[in-house]
């Protein structure tokens, strides 16, 4: 297992649609392991191999443990999927990206979808998500489509950054300067 790249947004691999699977064997089981990994080492909630350079159309999801949601906890690699129902009520939901580090947006999404997929062997599988496993899937599903987050925002204000807070100085001695006011 390795620790692959991530790729930030201005990378033209981003932009691009992802082709569907058709091998399964070793080498997709190790590349869904890396993005696993990768995912976890970034505190992702989800990752989509373009993310990582490779144009092929599979995501990884997990969210934290908690006790409240029962989706939660549990690994998901998702190979080829497509989603085949969607809730027709959406809900707004704040949104990052390990693409766009420090920006968030509020974003509509459907509340619940169901997704059919193939697991990482190649078998069928269909996963009904709802509420931030539904949010994580509609997001992932859209890097394969090239899309990111961003382009779902329509007003200025559902964008911000919110930058990491700098570590206090230690002891820094106050200096008072005089500034000039530019005129
Ligand atoms: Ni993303």
């Amino acid at each position: 297992m390795a620790i692959r790249q991530i790729l930030y947004a201005g990378d033209p691999r981003l932009r691009q649609k992802a082709k569907p699977v058709k091998q399964f064997g070793p080498a997709l089981k190790a590349l869904a392991d890396d993005m696993l990994e990768t995912m976890y080492a970034a505190n992702g909630l989800g990752l989509a191999a373009p993310q990582i350079g490779v144009l092929q159309r599979l995501f990884v999801a997990y969210l934290p443990k908690d006790e409240e949601d029962p989706q939660s906890g549990k690994e998901f690699v998702l190979v080829n999927p497509q989603i085949v129902q969607a809730s027709p009520e959406s809900a707004e939901g704040v949104e990052g990206c390990l693409s766009m580090p420090s920006w968030y947006g509020r974003v509509a999404r459907s509340e619940w979808v169901v997704v059919k997929a193939m697991n990482v062997h190649g078998k069928p599988i269909r996963v009904k998500a709802h509420g931030l496993l539904a949010r994580v899937f509609q997001h992932e599903i859209d890097h394969l489509n090239g899309v990111l987050f961003v382009d779902h925002i329509r007003r200025p204000e559902d964008l911000w950054q919110e930058l990491p807070k700098e570590e206090p100085e230690e002891s820094t001695p106050e200096v008072v300067t005089a500034v000039a006011q530019p005129a």
